[in-house]
Parts: C-alpha cells; sequence; structure tokens
C-alpha cells in the first residue's frame, strides 16, 4: 500500500492532542486493523496514543484482505477494532458475527447515511466517510498520447486505451468491489459483466490495493485509473499531474467504515478509541493526512478539495444488498471466472 510516514506532520498534530495526564502510566494496548492510507493511518496511531497512553499495534491492509483476515482468525481474534475501508465488507463482516454491536455516544453526531450504515448492520458497524467512485488520469500522459479525457463509463472501452488503464482486484480491494457493485446497478448484471469483459481488454494490471491504480497514473505508470476521486488531492499535493472526474452517466459512493471485533481482547481501549474516531476532530486527520473523503460527523470541518457532492450524478447505491455476503461472494467470484480468466 501507499507511501511512508509522515513524522513531522503526525507529531505536529500529535502536540494538539496530548495531555500531562497520560505520559507514563500503561494503559494497556490496541490491536487495529486499518484500510485507508498509511499516512492517516499512522496520524491516528500516533495521536491516540499521546492522548491516552494506550499502545496502538496497527496493521495496514485493504478492505477485502482485512475481512479475509477477520475470517481466518475468527476462532482466535487478535483484531480489536478494524477502522475504515469500504462499507461492503464491512457489513459482510457484521452479518457474519464477526462484529460486535455496539451504540457510541457519539452516534448522534453522524450523518444520517453513516447512522444508517449502522442500523443496517445492527449497530456492529458505522460510518466514517464517505467518497465517490471515479477516473483518476495523467493530465501530461493524456495530452501527451492524444487521448480524450474519458468522461462516461463507455469511454473507458475506445480501443486508444488498451493498455493504459488500471484498477484494482475486487477480491483484495473494497474501491475495486465498489466499481463492480456500481456497474451492476447501474447497467444490470448482464450487461455489466459484458462491460468489465470488454473493458479488461484495455486494463494493463489489477493492482492488489485500492490506491495503487490512482499512484500508478500520478507517477505515469498508467494513463487512467478508476478509483475513488478523494484519492486525487493527494496525490496532487505532492506535485504529481494528476487529475480525477466522475462519470456523467452515474456512479457509486463508498460509506467507510469502522467495526468493532468480536472477542476483541482490549475491549475497553477498542470503545474508547471508537467513540474518539467518530469525533469531529479525530475525523479532520482525514484532510490532514491529504484524504479528502467526506467525514461522517456533522461537526467536522469540510476541507475545500473534499468532493461536491451536489455536482456528481449518485446511483441509489443498495448498500445491504452490495454488503451481504451471498451477493458480495457471488460476485467476486463471477469476476473471476467471467473476467479475469480471460486473455487479453
Ligand atoms: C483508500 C481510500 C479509502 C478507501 C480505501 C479502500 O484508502 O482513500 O476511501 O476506503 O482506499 O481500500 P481498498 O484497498 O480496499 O480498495
Amino acid at each position: 500500500m501507499p507511501h511512508p510516514i509522515p513524522c513531522a506532520a503526525a507529531l505536529a498534530v500529535a502536540a494538539l492532542f496530548a495531555t500531562p495526564a497520560v505520559q507514563a502510566q500503561d494503559a494497556g494496548q490496541l490491536n487495529v486493523i486499518c484500510s485507508v492510507q498509511a499516512e492517516w493511518c499512522n496520524m491516528i496511531q500516533t495521536v491516540f496514543t499521546k492522548t491516552t497512553g494506550v499502545k496502538v499495534n496497527m496493521s495496514l491492509k485493504g478492505s477485502g484482505e482485512a475481512l479475509a483476515q477477520l475470517i481466518a482468525e475468527r476462532a482466535n481474534p487478535k483484531t480489536d477494532v478494524w477502522f475504515g475501508g469500504t462499507g461492503d465488507p464491512h457489513l459482510q463482516a457484521a452479518e457474519q458475527g464477526l462484529s460486535l454491536d455496539y451504540k457510541s455516544p457519539s452516534l448522534p453526531q453522524l450523518h444520517a447515511w453513516a447512522q444508517q450504515q449502522a442500523e443496517q448492520s445492527k449497530f456492529r458497524t458505522v460510518g466514517i466517510y464517505s467518497g465517490p467512485l471515479g477516473f483518476g488520469y495523467n493530465t501530461e500522459l493524456i495530452a501527451k498520447k492524444k487521448l480524450p479525457i474519458p468522461k462516461t463509463w463507455a469511454d473507458l472501452l475506445n480501443p486508444a486505451f488498451k493498455g493504459e488503464i488500471q484498477v484494482a482486484n475486487p477480491a483484495s480491494s473494497g474501491t475495486a468491489y465498489t466499481m463492480v457493485a456500481t456497474l451492476v446497478q447501474l447497467m444490470g448484471e448482464e450487461k455489466a459483466f459484458e462491460y468489465m469483459k470488454a473493458l479488461h481488454r484495455n486494463i494493463s494490471q489489477y493492482t492488489r490495493s485500492g490506491t495503487g491504480p490512482i499512484k500508478a497514473a500520478a507517477r505515469g505508470e498508467t494513463t487512467v485509473s478508476i478509483s475513488f476521486v478523494h484519492d486525487g488531492p493527494g496525490e496532487a499535493m505532492q506535485g504529481f499531474p494528476i487529475a480525477t472526474i466522475t462519470p456523467a452517466d452515474g456512479t457509486g459512493a463508498e460509506i467507510g467504515s469502522m467495526s468493532l471485533i468480536d472477542g476483541a481482547r482490549n475491549l475497553a481501549n477498542a470503545k474508547r478509541f471508537y467513540d474518539w474516531a467518530l469525533t469531529a476532530g479525530a475525523q479532520e486527520m482525514g484532510a490532514a493526512a491529504k484524504q479528502f473523503q467526506l467525514p461522517s460527523n456533522k461537526a467536522a470541518k469540510v476541507d475545500p478539495r473534499v468532493p461536491d457532492f451536489k455536482k456528481i450524478k449518485f446511483i441509489p447505491y443498495d448498500y445491504a444488498k452490495y454488503g451481504s455476503s451471498t451477493e458480495r461472494k457471488r460476485l467476486i467470484a463471477r469476476w473471476e471466472k467471467d473476467v479475469n480468466s480471460l486473455p487479453r
């Protein structure tokens, strides 16, 4: 996954939150799987530890990989909290009883879509952010190769894009599963699979991580990516020639989520982290770490680089259906068989 730790930024934010009371005492530990980019994971780790004295052991995993790990360690859970990543696999974890029901006192501070994610899962997960799916493109490469800026899903099928597009693998990446589920809802399942088979001819690589493709586009290793558009500004801020666009014919959005794990060994610390992660102050760390999702806490400041949802054509994404384990497993298996196994 992502890029290295911005120590200075993390420590600056940590200093704001530090309280003198908690320095030396042993407040125990907490095991977190983190499915956003490293910079944000590292920042919350540093700040939470500074504020509470709790030692946070953080492991970074894509959304699909995180779910696979939780399933594998079910008999002997080693994780206390799963922070971030797309909502569909969090809903699947809830359905499979991998997560614990918990109503945080911070819940009423959240937007309706985030509370709905909690209600839908019988309070076994909760929305922490949202962001739209779209395309990233390298502005220099697209001009140099005289390629058109893709404006619709159909535009990506243009033979001129052969070998020019990257997207992640939906088994490991929640971003890519959001694409599969979005296309199925937008076109109907048969047409969506015909579309993905045709798109396959233009794909150079299915990456493990959802952010792999936009990072590759930013660095000129591919021209176009299918990505969450809130991952664009962070790359542009590093000086890369990257722009994003959402398809004019409609797109889906993720509800990035957080879950407490059933059997958590450090439950009190897990709840403390969970309540904290829902506060406006903690959520503003996303933008401080150059990640521009829309925060779920209504009081959190919205950075101007967060995509403007009012300007985007959204499909009414059915989170309950596409987060159910039968549907998610079935669509991923069908994608493996009908799309990924085809020659290019
Ligand atoms: C990035 C995005 C998040 C998203 C996550 C999913 O970190 O900024 O909004 O939830 O990717 O990662 P994945 O590797 O599962 O696609």
